[in-house]
C-alpha cells in the first residue's frame, strides 16, 4: 500500500497538515505562497517562476489554465482565487449585480445584506471564485471621496450591523460549504478619513479616534470570525498601515485575537519603495511587511526578490515566512481545496447564476434601497389606463444601463475582460421600467438630454510610476445643444417628467475623487429649463454618493436618490413612481447642501462655535436617517421601562407609532444616545440601535428599541472604551435631526 504524503491526508487536523506541508516548502515556495499576483500577466511566470499563492482578476480562461498550470507543479498546492465580487459577483457574465453597498445600506437590513452577500456567494463559488474582496467597513467621511459608493455610510453603528451580515452570507454555513466564499474585511483601518476626500492620503487619525469610531465595525467582524482582513492604502502618523504593529499586532490579532489571514491592499509593499519613500528597496519593504505580519501580499511582483534577499542576508527569517504561510496554508485546507480545489463548475455556472431566485432577491434589495427625498404629493403617479398620460424620462442616467450597475461591475474599468459590460437584457433602466409599468395607452419616451463628462489624457502621463495605467481625468462635458433641446420638446409636450441625473463611471472610484459634488455637464442646465417649462417634474438622482442638487432640482415635485441600484433598479423605481411600492429606504448617509459644508457626517464632536458658517448653515439638506414614505407616522409616548440603570442591563424603551395617511409605511424606528456631559469631548448622539416596523394606514403600533447600557460608551481619554456613570438621554424618531426625536433622560449608577 502506498501512503500519500502526510499534507494530503484529510483525516488529520489542520495544524498537522500545515506543518507538514511547510517542511516540505522551499524557500522560493514560501515567497510565492505569499504572493497574490494579477492573473491578466503571464500565467506561466506567475505559477512555475513565482510559485504563487493566490490570484485576482482571473478571467474565466485563465482561471482554467491557472489551475492546469498549478496541477503540474511538485507540491500541487491549490491556488487560492480572489476577486472583488463587492455587489454581486461583479465581473462574471449572467451573474446578479445588485446595488452598491452604499444602496444595500439605505435599507438598513441585516435580513437582506446578508442575502445579497449569500446570492453573491453562491454565484461566484460555482465559477471557481473562493474569496471576495468585500464587505468594506470603512465610514464614508467626506463626500468627495470617490469610494463614498463602496461603504455602508457613515454609521459605525449601522456598519457593524451590515458588515456583519455581510460576512455571515458570504462565509455560509462554515467554510467547508462549498458554497461559502472568504469574506474580506477592509480597508483595515481608517483609509476613508482621507484630507480633502483626496483618495489614499495621509490618515490624520489618533489612536484614541480609531478606537472612537473607525474600529468597532471590524472588531466586531473580527471576533465573529470574518477570515479575511485587507489593509487600505493609508498611512497614518506617518506609518503606512502595512508595518503599522499598533494595529495588525496589538490590537487586531492581540486584542481582538484574530487568527485570520492579513492581505495587503494593491502593491502596499512596493508603494513603500517608490511613492511614500520611507523603505529604500524591496528587500527592506519585504522584510518589513513580513515582521508587521502580513501574510498575501496583493500584486508587488518585486517582492519575491526582496523577500529572498532579505532572508539571505538575515533581515528574515524562514520562521517568519513559516508565520504567514501557515495562516494561508489553514485557509486552504479550511476550504478543503485540497480535497476539492473548487473550479469552475460549467453546471452550476448554468443552473446558479442570475436565477429568478437570485432576480427576485435582487429586487427586494432594491426596492428597499430607493430613498425618497422630496415629495410634494406628485408621488404615486395616479396610474389608471382612462386617463391617457405622456412621461418624458431624460437625463444622461435614464436609460444607461451599464453606469446604472456602478463601480466593479462589469465594464468599469478594474478587470479588461467585459469591455461590453454585462448582459443589457439582465438591465431595467429607469426608461425601460417606466415604460414596461406604465398603464395602457400611455406614451413614455427617452432623451438623453445632456452628457456628464469627457476624458482626457491626465497632463501628468499615461502611467504611474510602478508602470500602471494612470486613469484618465474627467472633464465636464460641454452642452450638447441638440440632445439638450430634444429633451426639453419631449418634457414640453408630457404630462410627467422624470429627469434622471447623477455622476458617471470616470467620477467614481479609487483615484477618481471629485472636487465637487454639483452635477455635472448639461445636467444643471437641463433641470434648469426643465423646471421652467412647469411640469410636474420627478428628479431622479441616480449617483453613486450624495450630490448637491440645483434650486431647480431642490425645487422639483419630488425627489428620489437611487445609489447606483443594481440591475433591477429601473423596475424598482418604476414600481416606487408607480405607487406599486412603498417608499422605505432611509438615508445611510448625509446629503450637503453645499460641497464646502464638508464633513457632514451627524455624528461630529462638540464644540465648535456655533453651527454656521458666516456665508451659510452647517445645517445639512437631508439627514442620515432622514427618508420620506407615502403617508405621515407620528412618534409619540416614548416611554422607558427603568430611567435607573446600571451597565449591566439594558435600555428598554417603547414608543408608538401613528400612521396618519393612507398609505402602509415601513419605519425605521432609531435610537440615539446622547452623554449628557461626558469626560472628554464627544459627540450629540450616535445610533445604538433601530428596528423595523410595518404601520398600516390609520394604524397605531408600538415599537420597542433595546440598547445595552454597555454600548453606550465613549472612549475617554487615555483611549479606553468605558461607560461614564451619570445621566443619558434616549433619542428616538424617524432621523438623526433634532427637531425628528423624542428624548427621554435616564442615569446610569
Ligand atoms: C485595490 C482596492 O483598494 C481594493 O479594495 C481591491 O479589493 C483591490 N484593489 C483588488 O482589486
Amino acid at each position: 500500500m502506498t501512503h500519500g504524503p502526510t499534507y494530503r491526508d484529510a483525516s488529520l487536523p489542520i495544524p498537522e497538515r500545515v506543518a507538514d506541508l511547510i517542511s516540505r516548502m522551499t524557500p522560493e515556495e514560501k515567497v510565492g505562497q505569499m504572493m497574490q499576483l494579477d492573473a491578466r500577466g503571464d500565467l506561466n511566470h506567475l505559477v512555475n517562476e513565482r510559485h504563487v499563492g493566490s490570484i485576482l482578476h482571473t478571467s474565466p480562461e485563465n482561471l482554467i489554465e491557472a489551475h492546469a498550470l498549478t496541477d503540474q507543479t511538485r507540491l500541487q498546492i491549490p491556488l487560492l482565487v480572489g476577486e472583488d465580487c463587492i455587489h454581486g459577483h461583479s465581473f462574471f457574465p449572467g451573474a446578479t449585480i445588485f446595488p452598491t453597498q452604499l444602496g444595500m445600506a439605505a435599507s438598513w437590513s441585516y435580513e437582506l445584506a446578508e442575502k445579497a452577500a449569500r446570492v453573491t456567494a453562491v454565484e461566484a463559488a460555482a465559477t471557481g471564485i473562493h474569496w471576495t474582496f468585500s464587505p468594506v467597513l470603512c465610514i464614508a467621511r467626506d463626500l468627495r471621496w470617490g469610494r463614498v459608493n463602496e461603504t455602508f455610510g457613515e454609521d459605525p453603528h449601522l456598519i457593524g450591523e451590515l458588515a456583519s451580515a455581510m460576512v455571515k452570507g458570504y462565509q455560509g454555513n462554515g467554510l467547508n460549504d462549498e458554497t461559502a466564499i472568504l469574506a474580506t474585511a477592509k480597508h483595515f483601518a481608517a483609509y476613508s478619513e482621507t484630507q480633502g476626500g483626496r483618495d489614499a492620503s495621509e490618515a490624520d487619525v489618533s489612536h484614541r479616534k480609531m478606537r472612537s469610531w473607525f474600529l468597532p465595525p471590524f472588531e466586531r467582524v473580527a471576533k465573529e470570525g470574518c477570515r479575511t482582513f485587507m489593509l487600505g492604502y493609508q498611512s497614518t502618523d506617518g506609518v503606512p498601515i502595512t508595518i503599522n504593529n499598533w494595529l495588525l499586532n496589538d490590537v487586531l490579532r492581540g486584542e481582538w485575537g484574530y487568527t485570520g489571514m492579513l492581505i495587503t491592499d494593491w502593491d502596499n509593499v512596493g508603494r513603500m519603495v517608490w511613492e511614500q519613500k520611507i523603505m529604500p528597496d524591496y528587500m527592506h519593504a519585504a522584510a518589513a511587511a513580513v515582521k508587521a505580519g502580513n501574510d498575501m501580499v496583493m500584486t508587488t511582483p518585486q517582492f519575491y526578490e526582496g523577500a529572498l534577499d532579505a532572508l539571505q542576508k538575515g533581515m528574515l527569517t524562514e520562521a517568519d515566512l513559516d508565520a504567514a504561510v501557515a495562516r494561508i496554508l489553514t485557509l486552504k485546507f479550511e476550504l478543503g481545496l485540497f480535497e476539492n480545489p473548487r473550479r469552475p463548475d460549467s453546471a452550476r455556472i448554468t443552473s446558479d447564476l442570475g436565477t429568478d431566485e437570485h432576480t427576485a432577491i435582487n429586487l427586494d434589495v432594491t426596492r428597499r434601497s430607493l430613498v425618497l427625498l422630496e415629495n410634494d404629493g406628485v408621488l404615486p403617479i395616479a396610474a389608471e389606463s382612462s386617463v391617457i398620460k405622456k412621461i418624458a424620462v431624460v437625463g444622461p442616467n435614464a436609460n444607461d444601463h451599464q453606469y446604472q450597475l456602478g463601480d466593479w461591475a462589469g465594464n468599469s474599468g478594474q478587470a479588461g475582460w467585459m469591455p461590453d459590460g454585462h448582459n443589457v437584457e439582465q438591465i431595467t433602466t429607469v426608461f425601460e421600467g417606466l415604460r414596461d409599468l406604465a398603464p395602457e395607452g400611455w406614451t413614455v419616451e427617452y432623451a438623453r438630454g445632456a452628457n456628464v463628462v469627457t476624458l482626457e489624457d491626465d497632463p501628468a502621463g499615461q502611467f504611474f510610476p510602478d508602470g500602471q495605467p494612470r486613469p484618465q481625468v474627467a472633464v465636464p462635458a460641454p452642452v450638447d445643444q441638440q440632445l439638450h433641446d430634444e429633451a426639453l420638446a419631449l418634457a414640453a409636450d408630457a404630462d410627467y417628467v422624470v429627469a434622471v441625473v447623477g455622476d458617471a463611471i470616470p467620477l467614481v472610484g479609487e483615484g477618481r475623487s471629485t472636487a465637487t459634488l454639483n452635477l455635472l455637464g448639461g445636467q444643471e442646465k437641463l433641470l434648469e429649463e426643465l423646471a421652467a417649462l412647469g411640469k410636474p417634474m420627478i428628479v431622479v438622482l441616480l449617483a453613486s454618493k450624495p450630490l448637491v442638487l440645483p434650486a431647480s432640482g431642490l425645487g422639483a415635485d419630488a425627489v428620489v436618490w437611487a445609489a447606483n441600484p443594481g440591475m433591477r433598479g429601473g423596475q424598482a423605481l418604476a414600481e416606487l413612481l408607480f405607487g406599486q411600492i412603498e417608499p422605505s429606504g432611509r438615508l445611510p448617509i448625509t446629503f450637503a447642501r453645499h460641497v464646502g459644508q464638508q464633513p457632514t457626517y451627524y455624528n461630529q464632536i462638540r464644540g465648535q462655535h456655533g453651527d454656521r458658517y458666516a456665508d451659510l448653515t452647517q445645517d445639512p439638506q437631508w439627514a442620515f436617517g432622514y427618508g420620506l414614505s407615502y403617508t405621515t407616522v407620528e412618534y409619540s409616548g416614548l416611554v422607558l421601562s427603568a430611567t435607573e440603570l446600571r451597565v449591566e442591563d439594558t435600555i428598554s424603551a417603547t414608543v408608538t407609532l401613528t400612521n396618519t395617511g393612507t398609505r402602509p409605511a415601513l419605519e425605521t424606528v432609531q435610537g440615539y444616545v446622547s452623554d449628557v456631559v461626558t469626560s472628554v469631548s464627544w459627540t450629540d448622539k450616535e445610533l445604538k440601535g433601530f428596528t423595523q416596523v410595518l404601520v398600516g394606514p390609520g394604524e397605531s403600533v408600538e415599537a420597542r428599541i433595546e440598547i445595552p447600557v454597555a454600548d453606550c460608551t465613549i472612549v475617554d481619554a487615555s483611549g479606553h472604551r468605558v461607560v461614564e456613570s451619570g445621566e443619558f438621554e434616549l433619542l428616538v424618531g424617524p432621523s438623526s435631526r433634532d427637531a425628528d426625536l423624542l428624548r427621554a433622560k435616564f442615569v446610569v449608577a
